[in-house]
């Protein structure tokens, strides 16, 4: 299975041309790197501006909404996100759970309606239990569309990682649950010295990536590195 790898930009940087910049480095550097995917995901605003890497949403309102369109004040229909040319879109990530209270409720809901837009969700989770509860009601099939994403809430943007077995414990027991073939990333302070184990070691198809992201030179490295796995 082809690694992915996705930058989570969340609310950075503050201007267009700044975004911009950091894009155009990152494509340049990358190249022709064929072993690995990479998403990015920058603030919504930013999206219809960038072209030439695989785009991703932060986020989605959890209505699908006829035609796409309605009054929901502040909200982007997961239809806007396709129609701009979107391939995934972040759901459920702890930062939303917790500044914005998504319950699992609003998580499963959007990812049914990123699905029926043919989006492809990543879903965010730091247990096992969300990812049941994120899930629940989706058929096998499209769960087999979804990226589950484990980021254990400690990890993030604090510079201290999953250790290698931990991460490992818990890719596994999704897979447990999901099956063999679960596309499944780490994400929690990735840097070009540890992102190699959490692939090669723990075993993960990819990596989701906040910090390290917003250093154009830090993550051509990561994916370098893992596109010698
Ligand atoms: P950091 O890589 O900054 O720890 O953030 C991880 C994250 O939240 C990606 O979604």
């Amino acid at each position: 299975m082809k690694h992915l790898i996705v930058a989570n930009w969340k609310c950075n940087p503050n201007n267009l041309v700044k975004a911009k910049k950091l894009f155009s480095v990152v494509k340049k550097g990358i190249g022709v790197v064929k072993e690995v995917e990479v998403v990015v995901c920058p603030p919504f605003v930013y999206l219809s501006k960038l072209f030439g890497l695989t785009l991703g949403a932060q986020n989605c309102f959890w209505k699908n909404l006829p035609a796409g369109r309605g009054a929901f004040t502040g909200e982007i229909s997961p239809f806007m996100l396709k129609d701009i040319g979107c391939k995934y879109v972040i759901i459920g990530h702890s930062e939303r759970r917790r500044y914005f209270k998504e319950t699992c409720a609003m998580v499963n809901k959007k990812l049914k309606a990123a699905l029926a837009n043919n989006l492809k969700p990543i879903l965010c989770i730091d247990s096992i239990n969300q990812v049941k509860r994120g899930l629940k009601g989706i058929s096998k099939k499209e769960i087999k569309k979804i990226v589950i994403a484990y980021e254990p809430i400690f990890a993030i943007g604090t510079g201290k990682a999953c250790s290698i077995n931990k991460a490992k414990k818990m890719n596994f027991s999704i897979r447990k649950i999901l099956g063999e073939q679960a596309a499944i990333l780490y994400g929690g302070s990735v840097n070009s010295k540890n992102a190699k184990d959490f692939i090669k070691k723990a075993q993960f198809q990819g990596l989701l990536i906040g910090g390290a992201s917003l250093n154009p030179k830090e993550f051509v490295k990561i994916i370098k590195k893992v596109s010698q796995v």
